[in-house]
């Protein structure tokens, strides 16, 4: 029943990609495109106002849409007639893609929060609730590795700076917003993970010992992918499925070419794995993808007891306990 209502949601909002919708989906699309809300202007001043969804429009939010997977991701969306949430922390860049987007007679706003802050995360999802009331999609895909850095980045909140940005934040964010998901289901929640996976030592969680920077990317990308697995579990049944992937390796993104890296796959790799999961008519809540293929992450991640601890030490952290 569920996934029948986020079929008949798709159909009508992107113009799902199953053969038997080929013929339909120009139409739909083209309708759609008709409909979209132009601008909205205020009366007195002239000024631009932030553009609002429409009635029944889908909303989306992409953390770290202002560059790479995230940015071509927003763009996608937004040309499928969903209004899309952007989010990152250059401000000029977010501006500079809703007007894009607006452009090309899309739908978008522009949410700035730097994660390193928890409070920010908090003021970003308090922003959201207040604006929006409806969510279908969440996208945790801001992220940042710290590759050439030789000892622990420790944030103000006193956490290791990538189990911050890449996961914490985004346990907060979800746990923020998975009322507004429910009641928007269907719903979806993509984790954009990583292959690079190293488990989490409970008992050193801030990498105080054995700090290398790979360890700590592949620690924060392993406690997304077991997040995941464990919300999985607990939104049984809601109508809000959880997914996380692996979108590709090393595509050129300004995290890969800025680390001096020399990029492996395209970015429409990655950009093709995530619209993938957001597509497809059905997908099996709490899977985990590389690119476009169902397949086993880490052992950590289908641990239970590794998934309570993690969920016990990430409410401490972000302070919802
Ligand atoms: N590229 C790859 O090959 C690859 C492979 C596997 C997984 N991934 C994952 O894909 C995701 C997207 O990365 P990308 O490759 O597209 O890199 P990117 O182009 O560097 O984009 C990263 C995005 O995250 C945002 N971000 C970074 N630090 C942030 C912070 N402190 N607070 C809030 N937002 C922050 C950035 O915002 P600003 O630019 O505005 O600061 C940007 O929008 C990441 O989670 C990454 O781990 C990438």
């Amino acid at each position: 029943m569920l996934a029948h209502q986020w079929i008949s949601f798709m159909e009508r909002t992107m113009g799902a990609r199953s053969s038997t919708l080929a013929a339909a989906s120009a139409a739909v699309l083209l309708a759609l495109a008709l409909a979209l809300p132009a601008s909205v202007q205020a009366g007195n001043h002239g000024e631009r106002l932030p553009m609002a969804p429409e009635e029944g429009q889908m909303v989306a939010l992409v953390t770290g849409s202002t560059s790479g997977l995230g940015k071509e991701v927003a763009r996608q969306l937004a040309a499928h007639g969903v209004h899309v949430i952007v989010h990152g922390r250059n401000i000029e860049r977010g501006e500079l893609l809703v007007e894009e987007i607006e452009e090309a007679g899309g739908s978008a706003r522009f949410y700035p929060a730097d994660f390193a802050l928890m409070a920010n995360v908090q003021a970003l999802a308090n922003r959201i609730k207040e604006d929006y009331d409806r969510l279908d999609l969440l996208l945790n895909n801001a992220g940042l590795s710290a590759r050439g850095t030789e000892e622990a980045q420790i944030t103000d909140d006193g956490n290791e700076l990538l189990l911050q940005v890449n996961y914490l934040s985004h346990f907060l964010l979800t746990h923020e917003l998975l009322p507004m998901l429910q009641a928007s289901a269907p719903a979806r929640i993509i984790h954009t993970a990583s292959g690079a996976q190293a488990p989490l030592d409970f008992d050193d969680p801030n990498m105080e010992n054995n700090y290398t920077s790979g360890r700590a990317y592949g620690q924060s990308k392993l406690a997304q992918i077991t997040y995941s697995n464990a919300l999985a579990r607990r939104i049984e049944g809601t109508g809000v499925t959880t997914v996380s992937l692996h979108p590709g390796t090393f595509m050129p993104t300004r995290m890969v070419l800025g680390a001096g890296i020399e990029p492996q796959d395209d970015l429409e790799v990655g950009v093709n794995a995530i619209m993938n999961l957001i597509t497809s008519k059905e997908i099996e809540n709490g899977a985990y993808f590389n690119r476009q293929e169902q397949a086993r992450a880490h052992d950590q991640a289908y641990d239970e007891e590794a998934q309570r601890k993690l969920w016990e030490l990430s409410e401490r952290l972000v302070g919802t306990r």
